[in-house]
């Protein structure tokens, strides 16, 4: 195919390169005579077969070709050429002293564009000679352009689907940074309403002991110096059960003090969680963020009827205060965490022990690692290559968004320059290893913060 001709344009065609194949010398000299008067590039051919080795050498943009010749006759010959790809879209004329119908025919079923009987009228074989090469440049220039279309369609639509995808991320991120963020107003303004009623509680618990330590004294006095009472109080006293009482009122008294300070306890870890007057970046303890999330899903770590509490491993390593949005990583934590809860749920038939290490250590002098490891079941590589997709569950509706994890990624990668990344076997438990900076002012350009998953 004649490439730069196609795409130049038709006006080309007096100058393209015809191959006439004839056993006859002198039709031979008649034909290309007067085409290379006419301007174009003439090459011939005496019979098929050097016909065939011209054309693969240098590809013509037109072929007249004769039907009777000896060695493969000009049906076969166009056959071969119609079956090789590089040379099917030539367009071929037939040139034959047989002017009937069968002939043309079979000529056309062939594949050839048109047919031409000798003697040769030279005005109908130029003209017919350029209507075809029009038509041949013609249709190459529509091919390349539909290939150019298409190319351009599937680009389109490449980029609106990243588009849309992206759209969805982003949708779903601000649903859920703002349920994230209504619900942290929410857990903060209930843990602030909790807290003083609670301190009210708690301060007062010391006063109410020391009272009724004194009331009691008072009791116990008055029954050392008047051991026998008249009738009236000692029957009060058998009724009240008073030795019960003196008993039972410091137990009572102490598990009332127990119960508020596991209160107050939740309410400063639902306070730290949501950490709603520390939106920007401020040093924190990553272990406090750790343990207040632990706290906070404390109902599904415990004994269950189907199963016992999910031990939790901790290997606190000697880690400074990281710079960072504590309220957005306990968001991460408490992701893994979940996950992991839910994998060793899945996994509970096995009998295995089954338990979540939490492992924090320094990374050189820059960053921490923190390694959120469980004994579940684990995930198959087709699984594990695409969890950080968004919309990626194997839970069934309801259970899971999918977002989890894309989530978790994109907030320490993106809002903390840090890294990470999923190990994980089926059968063998899956591991969650982050990497942050202690510090992020290193990135404070903005290109960092508007990157895209
Ligand atoms: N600890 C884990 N063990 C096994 N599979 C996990 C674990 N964490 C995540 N996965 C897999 O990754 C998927 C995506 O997790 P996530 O983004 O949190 O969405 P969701 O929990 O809503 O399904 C889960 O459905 C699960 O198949
Ligand atoms: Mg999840």
């Amino acid at each position: 195919m004649n490439f730069n001709r196609s795409i130049m344009n038709v006006s080309a065609i007096d100058s393209s390169v015809i191959l006439i194949v004839d056993d006859n010398p002198a039709n031979l000299d008649v034909l290309s005579d007067f085409l290379d008067d006419a301007g174009f590039e003439v090459l011939v051919a005496q019979d098929g077969e050097s016909a065939l080795d011209k054309v693969r050498y240098a590809p013509p943009d037109l072929i007249l070709l004769d039907i009777m010749m000896p060695g493969i006759d000009g049906f076969e010959t166009c056959r071969r050429l119609k079956n090789d790809a590089k040379t099917a879209d030539i367009p071929v004329i037939f040139t034959s002293a047989l002017a009937d119908t069968v002939d043309k025919v079979k000529g056309l079923s062939i594949g050839a564009v048109d047919y031409i009987t000798k003697p040769f009228q030279q005005e109908e074989v130029l003209a017919r000679v350029r209507l075809h090469l029009k038509l041949y440049f013609l249709t190459q220039q529509l091919a390349e352009q539909n290939t150019l279309l298409e190319e351009r369609v599937r680009e389109r639509t490449a980029k609106l689907n990243q588009a849309l995808e992206d759209l969805q991320t982003a949708q779903v991120q601000l649903v859920q940074s703002e349920k994230m963020s209504s619900l942290g107003q929410l857990v903060a303004g209930v843990a602030h309403e909790i807290n003083n009623p609670v301190n009210f509680i708690f301060g007062n618990l010391v006063h109410a002991h020391e009272y009724t330590q004194n009331i009691l004294e008072i009791v116990q006095l008055y029954q050392d110096k008047y051991p026998d009472p008249d009738e009236d109080i000692q029957e009060v006293v058998e009724d009240l059960e008073l030795d019960f009482l003196v008993e039972d009122l410091p137990k009572l008294l102490k598990s009332m003090q127990v119960g508020a300070e596991r209160i107050r306890e939740i309410v400063l870890s639902l306070r730290k969680f949501s950490r709603i007057d520390e939106a920007e970046l401020k040093p924190v303890d990553i272990h406090d963020g750790i343990d207040t999330t632990l706290m906070i899903l404390h109902n599904r770590i415990k004994a269950k009827s189907n199963r016992p509490e999910i031990e939790i491993v901790k290997d606190y390593g000697d880690i400074p205060d990281v710079e960072c949005f504590s309220g957005q990583l306990n968001q991460v934590f408490m992701n893994l965490l979940t996950n992991a809860i839910d994998a060793l749920e899945e996994e509970r038939d096995s009998g295995q022990p089954s338990h979540i290490t939490v492992r924090t250590r320094c990374v050189g002098s820059n960053e921490v690692e923190i390694s959120i490891a469980d004994t579940g079941i684990g995930m198959e590589d087709m699984v594990r290559s695409q969890v950080f997709n968004p919309f990626f569950t194997t839970k069934p509706v309801g259970k899971g968004t999918g977002m989890g994890l894309a989530i978790s990624y994109s907030i320490v990668t993106e809002k903390h320059n840090g890294h990470m990344e999923c190990r994980s076997q089926p059968g063998q438990g899956t591991e969650f290893v982050i990497r942050v900076p202690l510090f992020q002012s290193q990135y404070a350009e903005p290109q960092h913060q508007e990157q895209t998953v």
